[in-house]
This record gives structure tokens, C-alpha cells and sequence, in this order.
């Protein structure tokens, strides 16, 4: 069934990322936070990235116009009553995110899909706050940050997520220019079972005073070709996102290389999240970031 309304429930580094690209595409999306002026931010950055796009001269102003005309920001659940999706990108925690589902199982349509942008948590674990007839229509659907940007999708079939709602998230990833992979319900997926590991491994490596933290990104942008350094990425992504993922997978798979860094936990308990914080691996306080003077 085609999709015409979306319902992205976050309006963060993710979500409004999320709910410009399905913009940009036709749909009518709504953007939910439980604070109205979260919600209104989000649409705010969605507008800020458009006019940057226009400034490029590839987009014309009325275009813009019509993409963001498509997005109304809201903090009213009951929104969701008409989505025929439903986009779930919301802080990675188990309770917060079932709390949602929850909360959503019974305003939804009674067939629209519902998609996790979990980047780590089990799709077994959140369908399980839905009805039991809901959890066909319950898929992971795992977007990259700056979502216009990443040109991948994993697809993550839980038990119960049935062939339609997989092969409608594949026509919708296409529709959206995205390549999908298919993952297995294992917490971290598929990318990030790689990359925290690595991102990890830099922070331990920083911390036993093994390269300065410009050093570290160096190598592996000059030596390796990435587009950021994985401390710049880290902070990039949120400390505090990493930190939730973390716990996530050696909650799992119990092995060391899973496990926050004692760097990680020390930032985070300083409230160094990374760049919405304005100080991460960096400072962002300056018109360039530099090296964060605590570390
Ligand atoms: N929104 C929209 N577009 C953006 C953007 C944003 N936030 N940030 C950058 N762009 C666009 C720019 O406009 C530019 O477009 P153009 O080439 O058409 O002019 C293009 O991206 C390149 O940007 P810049 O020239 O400003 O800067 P860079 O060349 O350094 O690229 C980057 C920026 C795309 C962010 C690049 O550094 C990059 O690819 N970094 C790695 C990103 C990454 O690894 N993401 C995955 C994170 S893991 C994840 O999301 C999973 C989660 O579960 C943890």
C-alpha cells in the first residue's frame, strides 16, 4: 500500500532528518515531540538545511516552500491517527521507546507501519508493547546521520514483521534514493556492531594517551579515508547516543569491546554529549572546534 502521511516522532538529529527527506519526496509528515517547541526546532533545522540547499542553487525558494509546507511540527500523539507510517526516532532507551509504542498502538491506523530508527535495541524487544495483530507491521528501519546525506537504510525484520511490510519499506527506501541492507534482530545490527567497536577502540586509545584526539581523526581520515575522524564522529553522532548503544550491546553480548569506554562514562557524567552540548572530544564553542581543553 502506498504511504502518503508519516508520522516521525522526534525531531532530533535523526528524526528531522527523517522527516525532511520524506518531505522532499511528497509525503505529509507530521513531526512529533512531547514539547511543542522541540518539535517547532526541528521543523526550524529542517528549514535551516533547505535554505542552505537553495543557497547552493539546487533547489529553487518555492520548492523549499513546498517541501516544508508538507512538515507540521506538534506535540498531539493523536496525530498520528490518519499516518500510514510511523517513524519512531526517539532516544535510544528499551522503557522510553515502549512507552511510545505503546501510547501510539492506540491512536494508529489499524494497518500503518511502524518503524523503529532504533540504531541498537532489538525489534523483538519494542513490538512487544504492541498489540500481538500490530507486530507484522513492525519493522526496523535504521537511517545514518546526516540523514539526507547517508544513502543507507538497514532493514530490520523482528519475528513477527511480516513479507508486506518488509517489501514496503524496501519501495520506500528506493523512493527515498536509499540503499537498503538487510540485518538480523541482533542489538547494533549490522553497522554499528562495527562501528562501535572502532569508535571505542579510539576513545580507549585517547585515553591511554596513545595519539592527541586531532591525531587519532587524522589517521583514520588521511590513513584510512574516512570522512571523519571517529572521535569527531563520535561527538558528531551525540557522546550520550553512544553511551545508550553501548550499554545496549554489552548488555548482549557481554564482551569488552562493546563496553562504554571509562572516558565515555567520566564525559558523560560532566554533561559532554558531544556537539549539541557545544563540548564532546571538542569544542564547539569556537567559529572552528577545537580540542576540548578538560580532556
Ligand atoms: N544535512 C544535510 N546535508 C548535509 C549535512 C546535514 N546535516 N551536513 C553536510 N551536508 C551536505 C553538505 O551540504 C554537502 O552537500 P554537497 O556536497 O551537495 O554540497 C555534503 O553534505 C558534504 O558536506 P560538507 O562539504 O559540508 O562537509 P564534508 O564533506 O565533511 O561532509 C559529512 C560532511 C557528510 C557529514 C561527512 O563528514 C561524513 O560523511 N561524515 C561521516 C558521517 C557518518 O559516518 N555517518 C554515520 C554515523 S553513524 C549513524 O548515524 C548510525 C547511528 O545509529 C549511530
Amino acid at each position: 500500500m502506498p504511504i502518503d502521511r508519516v508520522f516521525v516522532a522526534g525531531a532530533g538529529l535523526m528524526g528531522h532528518g527523517i522527516a525532511q527527506v520524506h518531505a522532499a519526496i511528497g509525503k505529509q509528515v507530521v513531526l512529533y515531540e512531547p514539547e511543542l517547541s522541540r518539535a517547532v526546532a526541528g521543523r526550524e533545522r529542517i528549514a535551516d538545511n533547505l535554505e542552505q540547499v537553495v543557497a547552493k542553487r539546487r533547489l529553487a525558494a518555492e520548492e523549499r516552500d513546498t517541501i516544508l509546507d508538507r512538515i507540521s511540527a506538534t506535540d498531539d500523539p493523536r496525530r498520528v491517527a490518519d499516518a500510514g507510517l510511523v517513524v519512531e526516532a526517539i532516544y535510544e532507551d528499551l522503557d522510553v521507546k515502549r512507552g511510545l509504542w505503546r501510547e501510539i498502538d492506540g491512536l494508529a491506523p489499524v494497518d500503518a507501519i511502524f518503524a523503529s530508527n532504533t540504531s541498537s535495541i532489538a525489534i523483538d524487544d519494542l513490538a512487544a508493547a504492541v498489540g500481538p495483530e500490530r507486530r507484522p507491521a513492525f519493522v526496523g528501519m535504521h537511517f545514518f546521520s546526516p540523514v539526507p546525506v547517508m544513502r543507507l537504510i538497514e532493514l530490520v525484520r523482528g519475528t513477527a514483521t511480516s513479507d508486506e511490510t518488509a517489501a514496503t519499506i524496501r519501495s520506500l527506501a528506493a523512493d527515498l534514493g536509499k540503499h537498503v541492507i538487510v540485518s538480523a534482530d541482533r542489538p547494533g545490527f549490522i553497522v554499528n556492531r562495527m562501528l562501535m567497536p572502532f569508535l571505542a577502540e579510539a576513545m580507549r586509545a585517547f585515553e591511554e594517551g596513545v595519539g592527541s584526539a586531532e591525531d587519532i581523526d587524522a589517521g583514520a581520515k588521511i590513513g584510512l579515508n574516512h570522512p571523519m575522524g571517529p572521535l569527531a564522529l563520535a561527538d558528531f553522532v551525540g557522546l550520550d547516543t553512544l553511551g545508550a548503544i553501548a550499554d545496549v550491546m554489552f548488555d548482549e553480548f557481554r564482551e569488552r569491546r562493546f563496553a562504554q569506554p571509562p572516558l565515555l562514562r567520566k564525559m558523560l557524567a560532566a554533561g559532554w554529549y558531544g556537539r549539541k552540548s557545544g563540548m564532546g572530544f571538542y569544542d564547539y564553542s569556537g567559529e572552528k572546534p577545537a580540542p576540548n581543553p578538560g580532556l
